[in-house]
């Protein structure tokens, strides 16, 4: 297994990603660990990521210096290139010639790293976002690629096993990133690349048993979603009826959904269920509420208060379980004051008060959602849960931009359900990643049939993506949007125009809050 050290960048995730899919298993820990935890990991190799400090600020972030003193091959990307290089004694500095995007290195050496993919003489394209760089080598060094912007682009020193990127193989635009990934893990350390969905099923149970206990008991909040559906089903395999999984209702789902999830897990799963129908308590509370951050700090503590009295209802549980995902833990890393930039709060990370004084457990904190889905399909999760789209905590509240009504709620409801009954039929469902209605709070006017009609327009979103990090817009044909519209504008009243939304992520982000 490989150890990742995260200097905070925005793409350190997609390195864990990268070495799963060659079959390595890894973890990514903030920079900080310890040498002793380390060295208690025992990995066969460790990465250092990328990262927004400059090696010139003072107090910087370093690795362990006992990192580069355990014997294993050590990568640094990006940052930790830079931090790696000034540890080992060479020297680095601020430069104004940012790097940024797309660059094309000149190959001129060779090394264990590139072997087999880029060849001395080569011209090579990466893709670089940095603003330091190294201005002397470490000893032991030599470079293997330049770049205009980076003379250093890559640097080796095979006796150790010491790499150093300046350009991120582990996006995809850097074409044979992840072949250069796979030289590091397989070649240089060894990997022999055998981890599976299975034995992460058979490892995670493990891992659960043990930090529960024999005795401990586990709540876990049950939205119907993939990921907290395949976080019941795991921990009910793991604990049986030491599970209870609370389903709050809070009013903003899917038509039809909140039956749904009670059918599945309490007649089809057996497992433990309570269910309450939070419905008045949200809406109350939402009355008059316009701003986004504000709607999904209401629903994240309402949410955390309910569940909190139908878990003390139960007689309390030592520990709680969320389905938190691997991009939800990065995405909202700056709110626990690591170094990335908050974009959304999603309410369904760290949000627990202290003196709930309950353990927390999040067996899926490791994966993607696409990787949560071959576990979900491991687990025997019925393929219409496993390939659902994902849908956000706060639910419709963030699909309603204005304030959220009953009223409103139950318009887009209804529009959201003929768009998805719209993509079913056509066969796109499983292709597209999310897809939506979202209900403007504008009235515009139109005519029906005779008489002069002022509703709400609605927007429809759906947008392909691998890991909701990006996202590109799902090119429907037009007779497709037509008819939808046409359906839309006809069976729901209250909705009298249809747009399709055609932003990409970046720059817009998926939902509209
Ligand atoms: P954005 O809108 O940030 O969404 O591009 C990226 C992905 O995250 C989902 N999302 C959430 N999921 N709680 C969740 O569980 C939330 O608060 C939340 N906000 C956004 C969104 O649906 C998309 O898949």
């Amino acid at each position: 297994r490989v150890l990742i050290l995260d200097f905070g960048s925005q793409v350190t995730q997609l390195i864990a990603r990268r070495l799963r899919e060659t079959g390595v298993y890894c973890e990514i820990w903030p920079f900080t660990a310890s040498a002793e935890r380390i060295a208690g990991f025992a990995p066969r190799g460790i990465i250092l990521s990328g990262g927004p400090a400059s090696t010139s600020d003072a107090g910087s972030p370093r690795a362990a210096q006992e990192v580069f003193g355990m014997g294993v091959p050590v990568l640094g990307i990006c940052y930790g290139q830079m931090t790696m290089a000034l540890q080992l004694g060479g020297k680095a500095e601020g430069s104004d010639h940012r790097e940024f995007g797309a660059a094309d290195v000149d190959v001129f050496g060779d090394c264990a790293l590139t072997s087999g993919i880029w060849a001395p003489g080569a011209r090579e394209r990466v893709w670089m976002s940095h603003g330091d760089r190294i201005i002397e080598l470490p000893p032991g060094f030599r470079v293997v690629a330049r770049s205009e912007g980076a003379p250093y682009a890559l640097i080796a020193d095979d006796e150790r096993r010491f790499y150093g990127t300046m350009f991120h193989p582990e996006v995809v635009h850097t074409p044979h990133g992840a072949a250069l990934l796979r030289n590091f893990t397989h070649g240089v350390c060894g990997c022999t690349g055998d981890w599976t969905m299975a034995g992460f099923r058979a490892e995670e149970i493990a891992r659960i048993r043990a930090k529960v206990g024999p005795e401990g008991r586990v709540v876990c909040g049950l939205s119907g979603g993939v990921d907290s559906s395949v976080a019941a089903v795991l921990l009910h395999e793991a604990i049986g009826d030491r599970l209870t999984c609370i389903f709050v209702d809070h009013g903003l789902l899917r038509a039809g959904e909140a039956d749904q999830v009670v059918a599945t897990f309490r007649d089809r799963f057996n497992i433990k269920l309570v269910h309450r129908d939070a419905r008045d308590l949200f809406l109350g509370q939402l009355s008059g509420v316009t701003d986004p951050e504000q709607k999904r700090k209401i629903i994240g503590r309402l949410f955390i208060e309910v569940f909190e009295e139908e878990q003390s209802i139960l007689g309390g549980a030592d520990f709680l379980a969320q389905g938190t995902l691997y991009p939800d833990v990065i995405e909202s890393v700056s709110a626990t004051g690591g170094p990335s930039v908050t974009i959304k709060s999603h309410h369904n990370v760290g949000g627990l008060p202290e003196h709930m004084r309950m353990g927390l457990v999040e067996p899926l904190r490791e994966l993607f959602k696409d990787e949560v889905r071959v576990l979900g399909r491991e687990l025997g999760l019925p393929e219409e849960i496993v390939g659902r789209h994902p849908f956000p905590g706060p639910g419709m509240a963030i699909r309603i931009p204005g304030e959220v009504t009953a009223e409103r709620v139950a318009i887009l409801q209804k529009a959201d359900l003929i768009f998805l009954d719209e993509i079913r039929k056509a066969g796109l469902y499983d292709v597209i990643w999310q897809a939506f209605a979202v209900l403007l709070p504008v009235r515009t006017v139109g005519v029906m049939g005779d008489g002069r009609s002022y509703d709400f327009a609605c927007a429809l979103r759906a947008v392909t993506s691998t890991d909701g990090m990006t996202a590109e817009v799902y090119p429907f044909e037009m007779a497709f949007l037509t008819r939808t519209s046409g359906r839309i504008v006809n069976e729901v009243r209250g909705i009298n125009r249809v747009t399709y939304d055609i932003t990409s992520k970046p720059p817009g982000t998926i939902e509209w809050e």
